[in-house]
């Protein structure tokens, strides 16, 4: 944050207009409204702009307007409700100032809205209005664009509050957070670091930006969930669903913090166990839901591991074709892997994930902490994605872990977080990039799965668990790298004794290596007959590769599958 702007966001109706001219009295600064410099520039108002020449005019102007009173100083800048769905807006602002985003429930805007139509000074007040059920389309407008207004220093309940409360709020919030200290919630791996403690709450540790939608991630404590899940606009009714060992632990803690954020609260338990993502547990799962009389803003929670997030995400893309939903990852593998990227899915006879949808969480909370009561197992297995974002993207990350080893083993908080969030990090960049994997980018993320599921699929998927055999796949594409020429041996070397100083496996014995490769021509990542391997070219670099020869890949894979 440089120059010193406060933008207001949030909603229509959230009191931007009047609560900027107070704050604006009261720091002595100037005020603008982008939309009052929309219509001055245009000559013409704002719905005869959109009738005229259409929305896309209407952002450009909104682009321009923004631009130019950046550039100013001393200024409070009330946004237009939409101004936070472009990306160079939320940049620009979040480079340029303090965003400080007016909250408000749906009931509350319903509200305030009547009330300015029997003022009729309002423009915007006439098409929702003209909507059939105008308190639907508003929670309609909100669920899709709060978790951009989540990209705020700093948020504001305005429900129970006058202007002037409002506005003295905004203003201890800008003295609060100093502009030499504040840092700026722009995205992908950002971490806030010294945040004045008034904006702590609303502060993401990082936002994913992926093509479909933005949300936040946070490492924060299970019990902020549902404080969290209010926060980005979700209320009303939640389904958690979780799995009986999961739940056990840590139902009861979620169930609550989700009462106290006003929330009614059911929740479902699945056996524990890869069984559970089948067409027939999905279909429990909505017989359970819909039983319920469940309504488009209200939201499933995932809490488990990747499991239970591959099955309640695809339960909650698909009822009423698309509720919120909001990942609470437990294991290490959902934390840093399948809870943020939007893959949700279940598994047919004919193999695993075969059946899903991209589908972006609302929101997604961590809680290390939950790491504890882990198996162990479970968790060395984790380690093994964790290792593998170092090895494809980030050699000073793959150095981090080298050195925290023994405190990450241990589960040490600080270096813990450090990593779950340098992972989600990283994850979160890949998939901002290429959320659908149409890039290649995405598939770089497969770095050890060719031969993981190789492996996987030729043992019954019931011998490894999926981080053990991606380990041994890493073993193998390593080695594969080195005799391509692509990798130098200490790298290789390098990687194996990581792998094996987190205690996982880099080889392993009574597995028929033409059964492997069999498999591994069937998994969905060959194309026309080749299989496609990603491969390291140092540590933190992948290439996507379809020209290893064949007999290449057997003598690697020969010298891991040993008899
Ligand atoms: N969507 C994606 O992008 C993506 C990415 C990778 C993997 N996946 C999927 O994730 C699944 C594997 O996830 P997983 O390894 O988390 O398996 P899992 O969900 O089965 O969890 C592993 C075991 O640990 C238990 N558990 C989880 N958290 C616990 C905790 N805090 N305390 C005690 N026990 C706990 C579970 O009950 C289970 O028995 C696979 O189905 C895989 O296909 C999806
Ligand atoms: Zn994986």
């Amino acid at each position: 944050m440089s120059g010193q702007v406060l933008f207001l966001t949030g909603f229509s109706f959230s009191g931007k207009t009047q609560v900027g001219k107070r704050v604006a009295q009261s720091l002595g600064w100037a005020y603008v409204d982008t939309d009052a410099l929309i219509v001055e520039k245009a000559g013409k108002p704002i719905p005869q702009i959109f009738a005229e020449d259409g929305e896309s005019r209407f952002r450009e102007l909104e682009r321009q307007a923004l631009r130019q009173v950046s550039r100013r100083k001393k200024l409070v800048v009330a946004t237009g409700g939409g101004i936070v769905l472009d990306e160079e807006n939320r940049d620009l602002m979040s480079g340029k100032g303090m965003i400080i985003c007016l909250e408000a429930r749906p009931e509350t805007i319903y509200q305030r809205l009547l009330r300015d139509a029997e003022e009729g000074t309002n423009p915007v007040v006439r098409p929702l209005l003209q909507a059939p059920d105008p308190l639907e389309r508003i929670r309609y407008l909100k669920r899709f664009r709060q978790p951009l207004y989540a990209v705020a220093h700093c948020t504001i309940n305005t429900d129970s509050l006058t202007v002037d409360e409002v506005a003295a709020k905004v203003v201890h919030a800008w003295q609060k957070a100093a502009p030499e200290t504040a840092t700026v919630p722009k995205a992908r791996g950002n971490r806030q670091e010294e945040q004045a403690p008034y904006c702590l709450s609303r502060l993401a540790d990082l936002v994913v930006q992926a093509a479909s939608a933005s949300y936040p991630v946070f490492l924060r404590p299970l019990q902020d969930l549902g404080e969290l899940m209010s926060q980005i606009g979700l209320q009303d009714t939640t389904y958690v669903i979780s799995d009986e060992n999961v739940f056990r632990s840590y139902g009861p803690m979620a169930e609550d913090s989700l009462r106290r954020a006003g929330f009614r609260v059911s929740s479902y338990c699945v056996p524990p166990g890869e069984g559970s993502k089948s067409l027939a547990m999905l279909s429990k799962l909505y017989d359970w839901v819909l039983g319920q009389r469940p309504e488009r803003g209200h939201a499933i929670v995932a809490l488990g591991g990747g499991v239970v997030g591959d099955l309640a995400g695809l339960a909650a893309a698909t009822l009423l074709r698309g509720i919120p939903y909001v990942q609470v990852p437990t294991s290490l593998l959902a934390m840093v892997d399948s809870s943020v990227g939007g893959k949700t899915a279940i598994n047919h006879p004919l193999g695993k994930n075969l059946i899903g949808a991209f589908y972006q969480p609302g929101l997604v909370l961590i809680d290390t902490d939950t790491l504890r009561t882990l198996p162990p197992r479970e968790r060395v297995s984790g380690w093994a994605e964790v290792i593998k974002h170092g090895l494809i993207r980030d050699a000073e990350y793959f150095r981090f872990l080298d050195q925290n080893c023994e405190s990450l083993l241990s589960l040490e908080g600080d270096a813990t977080r450090q990593a779950v969030l340098r992972s989600v990090g990283i994850k979160a960049e890949i998939v901002g990039r290429d959320e659908r994997e149409t890039t290649g980018e995405r598939s770089l993320l497969n770095y050890g799965h060719t031969l993981a599921h190789g492996l996987e699929a030729a043992t019954g998927y019931g011998r490894f668990l999926h981080g053990e055999a991606v380990a041994i796949g890493m073993a193998g594409a390593g080695r594969i790298s080195r005799e391509m020429g692509l990798l130098p041996a200490e790298k290789a070397e390098a990687q194996e004794k990581l792998l094996e100083r987190f205690g996982l496996p880099t080889r392993c014995t009574d597995i028929d290596r033409e059964r492997v490769q069999e498999a591994m021509s069937l998994d969905k990542k060959v194309r026309a007959g080749k299989v496609r391997w990603v491969l390291l070219e140092g540590i933190g670099r992948a290439a996507l590769r379809d020209d290893v020869p064949v007999e290449l890949a057997a003598q690697a894979l020969d010298s891991l599958l040993l008899h």
